[in-house]
């Protein structure tokens, strides 16, 4: 489809497939929640006020990155690419390289499509030297690109989200992608780095309560789309590192006993049993390098900040 600035692809998932994932995940003996449920608009755009917050680091660190190194990074893509976002959200990061890179065609991916089509046409409206094809899907599904273009592809996978990943998915996803980029292609990713604890608690739960809406606002959407009845009210949000795991977790935590309706189905939930909403991994460089070769990606460069908290990476 062509609106007036954007090459629109409309490829959604199936809403059977998601409600099937989103019961077996609150039927099972230790509830879950897909990460992927938060980013309806109003948690794409919450997810953006995150960024903004002092305590969470990781999008001006990464910016930082990214501005101090423009210019090699922009190298490493070249102006010959078909440079494609996945999770392109409220497409920030990209806009500090695209000038630089100037591609052929920029194409964003996003599981929300009302926040996509907005955010790809107000940048499509501020580069109108720029082709941009957005796609809705879910890129951590596997998936093919709607459309062919004669262009070197180069995939742009910011803001540490493969940390959203297990480390299992991780891996599966940078063979998915390196399929896709083929040889010749490459990849550009964020990656946040292991680092004190209370840095890290601190950033999922930031004093605005700005991650706790977000959080919560999983459960209204899932009442959205599946006809649920979840009562935020009878939820906390609760965020800490675990050192074994390596990741910061994120739960929703019942406070009181209830039967909640979701999809025709009555899902139990005792007091204080707890919903796991998202796993947000944080790696050292070495060992996120050994995964980036696992999965076929033969050459890096990385750049990182002068604490080492965040790197960005290229891969080919
Ligand atoms: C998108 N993703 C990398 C964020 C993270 O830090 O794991 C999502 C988020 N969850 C809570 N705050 C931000």
């Amino acid at each position: 489809m062509k609106t007036q600035l954007i090459d629109y692809y409309d490829t959604p998932p199936e809403p059977e497939d998601s409600e099937e994932q989103v019961l077996a995940g609150l039927l099972a003996a230790e509830k879950t929640i897909a990460p992927k449920f938060f980013y309806d608009e109003v948690g794409s755009d919450l997810f953006t006020r995150i960024t903004r917050q002092p305590e969470y680091y990781l999008t001006r660190t990464e910016l930082k990155v990214l501005r101090e190194n423009a210019v090699n990074i922009s190298d490493r893509i070249g102006p010959d690419s078909l440079l494609i976002e996945y999770g392109s959200g409220s497409s920030e990061k990209i806009r500090v390289l695209l000038e630089s890179i100037r591609p052929k065609v920029y194409a964003p991916l996003d599981i929300s499509g009302d926040y996509l089509t907005e955010s790809a046409a107000t940048l499509a409206a501020e580069y109108p030297w720029l082709e941009v094809r957005a796609t809705c899907v879910d890129y951590s599904s596997d998936f093919e690109l709607p459309f062919e273009i004669d262009a070197r592809p180069v995939a742009f996978f910011p803001g540490s989200s493969v940390g959203n990943f297990s480390k299992a998915a991780a891996l599966q996803f940078l063979e998915r992608v390196q399929c896709l980029v083929g040889e010749g292609g490459g990849l550009l990713i964020g990656v946040d780095l292991a680092k004190d604890t209370e840095i890290l608690n601190a950033a999922y739960n930031d004093a605005n309560g700005v991650t706790e809406k977000f959080n919560l606002n999983v459960l209204n959407h899932l009442n959205h789309a599946f006809s649920g009845n979840f009562d935020t009210d009878q939820f906390a949000h609760v965020a800490s590192y675990n050192e074994r795991e390596g990741c910061v977790q994120m739960f929703l935590e019942s406070q009181s006993i209830q039967c909640v309706k979701i999809a025709g189905r009555e899902i139990e939930i005792s007091e204080g049993e707890r919903i796991h909403t998202e796993n947000s991994h944080k790696y050292s460089l070495d060992e996120f390098l050994a995964m980036a070769r696992k999965a076929g990606f033969q050459h890096h460069e990385c750049w990182t900040d002068d604490q080492d908290w965040f790197a960005v990476i290229f891969l080919s």
